[in-house]
C-alpha cells in the first residue's frame, strides 16, 4: 500500500469510494488519511477521477429495502451476528460517506482543517468496519452473509449538491442516531457475555462523539459564514432533505457534548417529551 500512487487527497478518497474490494477500500481510506495528515498530498489535482454516484461494493451482501432486514434479539447467537452484520454495514457506509464529503466537496471554500476532520472520520470508520468484521469472523460469520439495507447512502446522496445539507443529514442525523442507540446495545452485549463485542461498541461510541462534534463544528461554521441561524437552518434542511423520522429517546448529554443541542432536533421529533 505504501507504494500505491495517490495523486491527491480527492483522488485517494475517490479511489477508495470506487473500490469494491473492501480491504482495498479501507486501506486506501486510511492511507489517504495518513498522507494527508503528513502533508504529503495536495487537496486536488487536475486529473482527479470523477466521484462515483454509488460506492464500489462486493457482490455480497445483497442490498434490500430497509424494511426487509430482519431484527432479532441479541440474546441469541444468530441475533448477535445479525446485529453485528447490520453494524458492519453501517460502518462501511460511514467510510464511503466521510470520503464522499471530502471528494465531492473538495472545491468548497473551506479551510484545510475541514478535510483534516473528515479524513480522521474516514480513518476511524475504516477502523470500526475492521473491528466489527473481526467480531463477525470470530463468531463464525462474515460481512456479506446476510442482506443489508441501502438506506444510508440514499439518504446522503440527496444532499450531493449542498454541503450544509450534507452535514445536517450525515453527521447530525445519521451519526448522532448512533449516540442514542449504542450505549444500550453495548449494555445488552455485556449482558450476553460477549465482552469483546461490547468493547468494540465502546470504541465506536467514543469515536462517534468526535464525528458528531466535527459535523456540528463545521455545520455552525457554514451557517455563521452565511449568517444563518444554525438550529433553524438545521430544521429547514432536514425537512427538505431527509425523509426518515427522528426517533426519541435522544442521548441529550452526548449530543450536547458534541455541540448538538436540543434546540436543533427537539421540534423534529415524532414524539414530544415531558
Ligand atoms: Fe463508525
Ligand atoms: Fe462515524
Amino acid at each position: 500500500m505504501t507504494d500505491i500512487h495517490i495523486p491527491s487527497l480527492r483522488a485517494g478518497a475517490t479511489m477508495a469510494i470506487a473500490a469494491g474490494d473492501l480491504d482495498l477500500k479501507t486501506r486506501l481510506a486510511q492511507e489517504s488519511a495518513r498522507r494527508w495528515q503528513m502533508r504529503r498530498l495536495s487537496l486536488r489535482s487536475p486529473l482527479d477521477p470523477p466521484v462515483p454516484d454509488r460506492p464500489g461494493r462486493p457482490e455480497k451482501p445483497e442490498l434490500v429495502p430497509p424494511k426487509a432486514v430482519e431484527k432479532r434479539s441479541v440474546h441469541t447467537l444468530p441475533g448477535r451476528i445479525a446485529m453485528l452484520h447490520a453494524l458492519a454495514h453501517i460502518e462501511l457506509n460511514a467510510v464511503d460517506l466521510a470520503l464522499d464529503i471530502v471528494a465531492r466537496f473538495a472545491t468548497e471554500p473551506v479551510p484545510n482543517s475541514f478535510f483534516d476532520g473528515w479524513m480522521q472520520v474516514a480513518f476511524e470508520e475504516a477502523k470500526h468496519f475492521g473491528m466489527v468484521r473481526d467480531r463477525l469472523r470470530a463468531l463464525g460469520a462474515d460481512y456479506g452473509d446476510m442482506p443489508a439495507h441501502d438506506g444510508l447512502w440514499k439518504a446522503a446522496h440527496t444532499t450531493r449538491n449542498d454541503l450544509t445539507a450534507r452535514l445536517a443529514v450525515v453527521p447530525l442525523i445519521l451519526e448522532a442516531r448512533g449516540l442514542d442507540v449504542t450505549p444500550s446495545l453495548q449494555e445488552k452485549m455485556r449482558e450476553t457475555g460477549d465482552i469483546e463485542s461490547a468493547d468494540v461498541l465502546k470504541v465506536i461510541y467514543e469515536d462517534e462523539k468526535g464525528h458528531v462534534a466535527i459535523g456540528a463544528k463545521w455545520f455552525r461554521f457554514l451557517c455563521a459564514r452565511e449568517k444563518r441561524d444554525p438550529a433553524r437552518t438545521f430544521q429547514e434542511l432536514v425537512r427538505s432533505n431527509f425523509r426518515g423520522q427522528l426517533k426519541a429517546p435522544f442521548n441529550d448529554v452526548a449530543r450536547a457534548e458534541a455541540g448538538l443541542t436540543p434546540s436543533f432536533y427537539r421540534s423534529l421529533s415524532s414524539i414530544s417529551h415531558a
